[in-house]
């Protein structure tokens, strides 16, 4: 059994004092939830102040980018080794904003794993095809670059330490999600790769969340699907009632 994730994504959302908020309110909501693993990334200013508001919950931190170097002159960036010392645990890879925005490659998304690995950090790696790139049919082999390109270099052992997230870039604050049906689909693609790359039994336990547009109505069909083992979502993570009725999916 895969149990769920659901991992919040606030983006450049949250000073520290709105984060403490958050949790203040969330924490009671997710208190009795057993069903899935809960995880935030905050902006990099308040993962301190949310490591501290979540010590004693089931919630843990992620960042949401990092460097691969572990320091030195690269004005602006973060390594692995200070956001351990943060107290985050777990850190969002490649996600479609930086590739789109922020130039990061196949490549730098490798690179960063490796880091997070090195550091005891969990990666969770995003990958997905745009809306052109899927109207022209080349969304497996969109995935399967990405998949190879940023994941290839991993030992069989790395890979089960990280989480991947399948999040279609047109789905992606847009109000339009995938399907079910279109996700899962992708999911078994990437599962696919998964068990060519590292074995069976690995590819077999692997989570793949789903991430686009993902909302308290919607969760629920997601998570019939066998293949979409949790969600990474943004904007609707914002709200501590409507991340907790995600968390909450099975009571819904
Ligand atoms: P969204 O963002 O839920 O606001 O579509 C998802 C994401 O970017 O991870």
């Amino acid at each position: 059994m895969r149990k769920p994730v659901i991992a919040g994504n606030w983006k450049m959302y949250k000073t520290q004092a709105e984060t403490r908020a958050f949790l203040a309110e969330f924490l009671p909501l997710v208190a009795e939830s057993r069903d899935a693993e809960i995880v935030l990334a905050p902006p990099f200013t308040a993962l301190a102040a949310a490591v501290d508001a979540a010590r004693g919950s089931a919630v843990t931190i992620a960042a949401q980018d990092l460097h691969w170097e572990p320091e030195g002159a690269f004005t602006g960036e973060i390594s692995a080794r200070m956001l351990v010392e943060t107290g985050c645990r777990g850190v969002i890879i490649g996600h479609s904003e930086r590739r789109q925005y922020f130039h990061e490659t196949d490549e730098t998304v490798a690179r960063k794993v490796r880091a997070a690995l090195d550091a005891g950090l969990r990666p969770i790696v995003c990958l997905g095809e745009t809306l052109p790139e899927r109207e022209q049919g080349l969304t497996e082999q969109v995935l399967e670059r990405q998949f190879r390109g940023g994941l290839g270099a991993l030992t069989p052992g790395d890979f089960s330490s990280i989480l991947l997230a399948y999040e279609p870039v047109w789905a992606i604050g847009t109000g339009r999600t995938a399907t079910p049906q279109l996700a899962a689909a992708a999911h078994a693609f990437l599962r696919g790769l998964a068990s060519a790359s590292f074995g069976g039994d690995k590819a077999a336990s692997a989570r793949i969340l789903y991430g686009g547009s993902v909302k308290p109505g919607n969760i629920r069909g997601l998570m019939a699907e066998e293949e979409i083992d949790g969600a990474l979502v943004g904007g609707a993570s914002l709200d501590p009632a409507s991340m907790a009725a995600i968390v909450n999916f099975r009571e819904g």
